[in-house]
């Protein structure tokens, strides 16, 4: 390939690379940005060991005791770079109704002068120079198995090599994926940078960022522009801006979902093997369920996790819908793991990891609340402060940041699924759904068709948590667990998943079942009353019983629940007051929850297809008469 003469900088386009559009788009981002050099990732370990010992020696990464922690790093942020920032996050199509009132809007155009070309009053763009100083990387990447017709490609330009290395471990990341991209194959262009350009002689910061920041994306172009931050789902771009912002519009034109769910298999002791996938908001333990241990008396159940964040579900040929994991990685919340919670999770963190924001022992190991083992004595918390147990009393400073984080392969899982990396996708025999409510939605609820399943998913509401910046605890509607991830219209998605479950069972299809679930309901002593976790898998048996049509159950207003004796009790100490508590369904709470799904609705009017209302009108009526 022709190398493109640049000023100032050299391009340094492989002789593999052979797709004139992508390095004409690569030159001109350089030229953008002021970039000072280019590298191409070539997605190789002796790269990833490359750039981590760069980290090292520029102060983003320390490495962790090797005895302890083999091959494995900690990075700490900008106290003001922490989590995903959802005020800053913006769906930039032409018409300000197709982004939605949940989504913030700019036209297009608007965003471009901003970001790109600079404004009218002379106000050079945000991008313009952005990495003077910095070298440019180029991430080629695959969202899915190389090659699968479920997956799409993205190339990611950053100046981040923090983000390079996560990159790597999150996506298929590297050389592979320009031969899949040819001369001229499809991708999507994500820009990102940290906003932080040097002075000739200045030095990087150890977390070097922009107190301004714009998470942007034009859904119409498919392209992703992010600036200002070096967090997660803010400059991971693979992660939450393409495979569900971008993806879930490919998806509503194309016929298929880009949804927040885990995908697992779950095999009976018959040795017949179920597809779940279920979505829940962040840090509602995604993870966790995706590697759950069923409890010993379960004795011929195995859980296996094809994807523990998001599921990128298409018709197949069969007629079922197939799911494929897009990552290949977990970015996973570090604080409440612990070898109880998720014994998978810790076993897959013993080495290959990166991470970020949780506290560093004198040992030079890691350590987060919650843990397993005695609380150190003395740690360096994750603003690199001392810590210690007395000062956190005195001050309730957290070692580790709540929304701290594990970046891993998959691999290291010893619960991957044999099928996570297939390239048909698994097929799925059933949807859940859940969020944190203290109170109000009971245990587990089956829906009596799809378009009570739609309901239930669009209603959902939780509580919120640390892993977007804001208040946490506050109740808000999170339909599909989608709210901030949502890249169109939240009415128009719900009319795409009615319109494709229509088209499915119209071809003769058995639909996937629908569940609402809560483990999080509490008692009067504001404890959990369900133990969760493993103890989940008894409510999972219960649903694939249902699936093979041997489980019991009784009809509420909602769906169908399961009665105390359709669960399994074996190992477990749970009274059927107990289960009173997280199953039953109070009436008047009930009503002030059918108010607020209204309120959504109101607010989604216009684009609310009118099979929920009728939906809700029919659980409304119910309830008035029980
Ligand atoms: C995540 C999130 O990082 O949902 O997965 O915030
Ligand atoms: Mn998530």
């Amino acid at each position: 390939m022709n190398q493109p003469v640049m000023e100032g900088v050299s391009l340094n386009v492989p002789a593999y690379v052979r797709h004139p559009r992508l390095v004409a788009w690569v030159a001109e981002m350089a030229a953008l940005t002021g970039a000072a050099a280019v590298s191409w990732c070539d997605g190789s370990q002796d790269e990833y060991d490359r750039l981590c010992a760069e980290l090292v020696v520029g102060g983003t990464f320390k490495k962790l005791n090797p005895e302890l922690r083999p091959n494995s790093f900690l990075a700490c942020s900008d106290p003001s770079d922490v989590a995903r920032v959802e005020d800053r996050t913006f769906i930039c199509c032409e018409q300000k109704d197709d982004a939605g009132p949940t989504n913030n809007w700019m036209a297009p155009a608007e965003m471009r002068a901003l970001l790109q070309t600079g404004q009218a009053d002379g106000t050079p763009a945000l991008f313009a120079g952005c990495m003077k100083g910095r070298t440019m990387y180029v991430v080629p990447f695959s969202m899915g198995p190389l090659g699968s017709h479920i997956s799409h490609i993205g190339i990611e330009l950053s100046d981040s090599p923090y983000v390079a290395v996560n990159m790597r471990i999150m996506t298929r990341m590297g050389r592979a994926v320009f031969d899949v991209l040819g001369t001229d194959g499809a991708f999507v262009p994500c820009m990102h940078t940290v906003g932080a350009p040097l002075q000739p002689g200045e030095k990087s910061a150890a977390w070097p960022c922009n107190k301004t920041k714009y998470i942007v994306h034009y859904p119409e172009t498919r392209e992703i522009w992010s600036y200002g931050s070096g967090y997660g789902g803010n400059a991971l771009l693979g992660k939450k801006c393409f495979a569900l912002r971008i993806a879930s519009n490919m998806g509503r034109a194309q016929g298929w979902l880009a949804e927040h769910m885990l995908i697992l298999g779950v095999t009976n002791p018959a040795g017949k093997k179920y597809h779940v996938a279920a979505a829940f908001p962040s840090a509602c333990g995604k993870t966790n369920f995706a590697m759950l241990v069923p409890p010993t008396s379960f004795e011929g159940w195995k859980v296996t996790t094809i994807g523990d964040d998001i599921a990128w579900i298409k018709p197949n040929a069969d007629g079922k819908l197939h799911a494929i994991n897009p990552e290949s990685g977990y970015f996973g919340v570090a604080p409440g793991t612990n070898t109880k919670t998720n014994p998978n999770c810790m076993d897959s963190l013993k080495s290959d990891v990166i991470f970020t924001n949780v506290a560093l022992t004198d040992d030079g190991d890691v350590w987060w609340e919650g843990i397993d083992g005695e609380t150190p004595a003395h740690l360096i918390d994750w603003q690199g402060k001392d810590w210690t147990p007395q000062i956190a009393r005195e001050t309730g400073a957290k070692a580790a940041h709540p929304n701290s984080r594990f970046t891993v392969a998959a691999t290291n899982n010893p619960a991957l699924d044999v099928d996570w990396d297939n390239a048909e996708g698994v097929p799925i025999d059933a949807f859940m759904f859940g969020g944190r409510r203290s109170t109000t939605v009971p245990l587990v609820t089956e829906a009596r068709d799809w378009a009570e399943g739609v309901y239930m998913a669009a209603t959902m509401g939780s509580e919120t948590t640390a892993a977007a910046a804001g208040a946490v605890g506050q109740v808000r509607r999170d339909p599909f667990a989608m709210l901030p991830f949502m890249g169109y219209h939240m009415g128009d998605h719900f009319a795409h998943w009615l319109a494709l479950g229509a088209k499915l069972a119209q071809g003769g299809a058995a639909l996937p079942k629908v569940y609402c679930v809560n483990w999080f309901r509490k008692g009067a002593d504001g404890k959990f009353v369900w133990p969760g976790y493993g103890d989940n898998m008894r409510v999972l048996k219960w649903m694939i019983e249902r699936v093979e049509g041997s489980g019991g159950g009784e009809e509420s207003v909602f769906g169908v629940s399961p009665r105390y004796d359709d669960l399994n009790w074996a190992g477990l100490d749970f009274s059927r007051a107990q289960y009173q508590s997280v199953i039953s369904i109070d009436r008047a709470a009930w009503l002030t929850e059918l108010g607020l799904h209204g309120e959504l609705f109101a607010q989604l009017a216009g684009r609310l297809p009118a099979q929920l209302l009728a939906t809700k009108a029919r659980i409304e009526q119910q309830l008035e008469a029980a």
